[in-house]
C-alpha cells in the first residue's frame, strides 16, 4: 500500500525522541488548556466515527505510530460558501493495508463567506487566520507539515466575476503558503457542480464503507439546494455508461481503483431557482413593473411576498379546482426537456440529502431529527394531501405544494418508480455528511499517488 505522509518521522534518532516526548507533553498541556477555554465556545466538535473505529489518544506519541499496529494522519478543508467559510480538521486512522478510518472531526464556521470581501480582499485575512489557529490547536504540532490544507469554493465564488474570484483565492493561497501545513499549488480552487456530487459521494461510500470492501454494494446520492441539484453513481450496467451524454460521466481514481461515474449537476433545479421558474419569474430579474406572479401552486386566497437572489417578488395563488392537478402541469413544463432519464438508478440504493431532507421532514415523512426511509411515491402522496388542504385553507408555509410536487416530479423525471426506497439523513455513522470529507480523501489519496507512482 502507498505510505502516508507521516512515515519519514519514524526515523526519529534516540536523541530526538526524549526531546519529541517533551515536545508531545508540552502539547498536550496546551491542548488541554486550550480545550478547557473552548468549552464554553461556540464550536461543535468530536464526533466519534465509523463503528469499530477507534479514538487515538490525546496523548501523543511520535507521528506515524506503526509499532502500535496503526497510523494517524490529519486532513484540513476549507469549505467556502455563499453564506459562510468553515473549516473541517479530520483525523484518519489507517492499519497498514487497509483503508483509513476517520476517527475524529472538528469543525467551525464563519459567517459572512469570502464572496462578501470580493472588492477588498486584505479583509477576508484575519477569518482564515482565526480558522488556521482552530487547526493549530487541533493537530499536534509535528504533524503540522505533513497535514494537507486546502480550500474549495461552492456557489458564492462561482457566482464572482472571474477576475475578483481569482484574487480572492490568490490571497487565501498567500496566507495558506505563510502556515506551517502542507500547502500544494492546488490548494484552492473553485468546484464545479460536478466535482461537489462526486466528493459527496465518496463521503457517503467511505461512511457506509463500501469503498473499503471491493464487490459491497456502492449507494447513490442525491443532492437538492437552492440553486442546482446533482445525482450521482456509480452504474453496474455497461449500457449505462454508453447511453450517458458525455458530460454526464466522470472518472473517479481512489485507492487504486477508477471508478467511472455517472454524475450531473443540473444548474437552475435546485429548489428556490426552480421556485422561480415555476412562478414565471427569471433569475435576477425583478418581474416587469413590478407585477404579481400568480401561480396554481400557491393556495388561492395567499398573497404575499418572496425573496430571491436579493429580488422581491409579489406573488399570490390563483383560483382552482383541482391544485395538485394544476400544479403538476405546471411543474412539468419546467421540467420538460431538462433532466436525462437512467433506468439503472432503478437498481442502485440511494441516499438523498438537503431539501429531499427538509421537505420529508416538514410534512412529518421522516423524523426530522434521525432522517428515515421513505419510497419516491410519498412525495407524490403527500403533495396531493398538501394541495388539497391548501385549495381550502392557506398554509403556514406557502410553498410546500408547490416544493413536493416539484421533487415528486424531479425524481420521476430522473426515472425513480413510485415504490422506490430513498434513505434521507444528515449523518452516517453520526457523522455528518458533507463533501469536504469526500474532497479531503480524495486529496490525500492523490498525493500518495503521486508519492509512489509505480502502484
Ligand atoms: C493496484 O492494483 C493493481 C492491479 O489492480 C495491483 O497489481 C497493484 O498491486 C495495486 N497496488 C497497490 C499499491 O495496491
Ligand atoms: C468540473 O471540474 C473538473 C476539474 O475539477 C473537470 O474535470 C470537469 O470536467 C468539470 N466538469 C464540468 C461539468 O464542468
Amino acid at each position: 500500500m502507498r505510505k502516508i505522509p507521516n512515515n519519514g518521522n519514524l526515523k526519529m534518532t534516540k536523541v530526538a525522541y526524549p526531546l519529541g516526548l517533551f515536545v508531545c507533553l508540552f502539547i498536550y498541556v496546551a491542548y488541554i488548556k486550550w480545550h478547557w477555554a473552548s468549552a464554553t465556545q461556540a464550536f461543535f466538535s468530536i464526533t466519534e466515527a465509523a463503528t469499530g473505529a477507534r479514538r487515538v489518544p490525546q496523548t501523543r506519541s511520535p507521528p506515524g505510530t506503526a509499532a502500535r499496529g496503526h497510523e494517524v494522519f490529519y486532513g484540513i478543508m476549507f469549505d467556502a460558501g455563499s453564506t459562510g467559510t468553515r473549516v473541517h480538521i479530520f483525523q484518519f486512522s489507517r492499519h497498514p493495508g487497509e483503508t483509513p478510518t476517520l476517527t475524529h472531526e472538528t469543525f467551525k464556521a464563519l459567517k459572512p463567506g469570502l464572496s462578501a470581501y470580493a472588492d477588498d480582499v486584505e479583509k477576508s485575512t484575519p477569518g482564515i487566520q482565526e480558522l488556521l489557529d482552530v487547526a493549530k490547536q487541533d493537530i499536534p504540532f509535528d504533524f503540522w507539515k505533513d497535514t494537507p490544507l486546502v480550500l474549495k469554493a461552492t456557489a458564492g465564488l462561482r457566482l464572482l466575476p472571474g477576475e475578483k474570484a481569482q484574487k480572492l483565492l490568490q490571497k487565501v493561497k498567500e496566507v495558506f503558503k505563510a502556515s506551517p501545513f502542507l500547502v500544494g499549488d492546488d490548494c484552492v480552487s473553485i468546484m464545479n457542480g460536478t466535482d461537489e456530487g462526486v466528493s459527496a459521494w465518496i463521503t457517503i461510500n467511505f461512511l457506509t464503507g463500501s469503498l473499503k470492501t471491493p464487490g459491497r454494494n456502492s449507494v447513490g446520492m442525491l443532492d437538492l439546494g437552492g440553486g442546482s441539484t446533482q445525482i450521482t453513481f456509480l452504474p453496474r450496467v455497461e449500457g449505462t455508461l454508453q447511453t450517458s451524454p458525455p458530460g454526464y460521466l466522470a472518472s473517479l481514481q481512489m485507492f487504486n481503483r477508477t471508478y467511472k461515474l455517472y454524475s450531473y449537476s443540473y444548474l437552475g433545479l435546485g429548489l428556490m431557482s426552480a421556485r422561480l421558474a415555476i412562478l414565471g419569474g427569471i433569475e435576477g430579474k425583478p418581474a416587469k413593473n413590478g407585477k404579481e406572479l400568480v401561480s396554481p401552486c400557491l393556495s388561492p386566497g395567499y398573497r404575499g411576498e418572496w425573496e430571491h437572489a436579493e429580488i422581491t417578488y409579489r406573488i399570490s395563488g390563483q383560483k382552482a379546482v383541482n391544485l395538485h392537478e394544476l400544479c403538476a402541469d405546471r411543474v412539468s413544463e419546467v421540467l420538460r426537456n431538462k433532466v436525462h432519464r437512467t433506468e439503472e438508478v432503478k437498481n442502485v440504493d440511494f441516499y438523498a440529502f438537503s431539501y429531499y431532507y427538509d421537505l420529508a421532514a416538514a410534512v412529518g415523512l421522516i423524523d426530522a431529527e434521525k432522517g428515515g426511509s421513505l419510497v419516491v411515491g410519498d412525495f407524490e402522496i403527500a403533495a396531493k394531501y398538501v394541495c388539497r388542504t391548501a385549495e381550502t385553507r392557506p398554509q403556514s408555509n406557502p410553498f410546500v405544494c408547490m416544493d413536493l410536487t416539484y421533487i415528486s416530479l424531479l425524481l420521476q423525471e430522473f426515472g425513480f418508480p413510485g415504490n422506490k426506497v430513498l434513505k434521507l439523513t444528515r449523518k452516517i455513522n453520526n457523522v455528518e455528511t458533507s463533501w469536504a470529507l469526500g474532497a479531503i480523501f480524495h486529496y490525500i489519496d492523490s498525493l500518495n499517488r503521486q508519492k509512489s507512482p509505480a502502484s
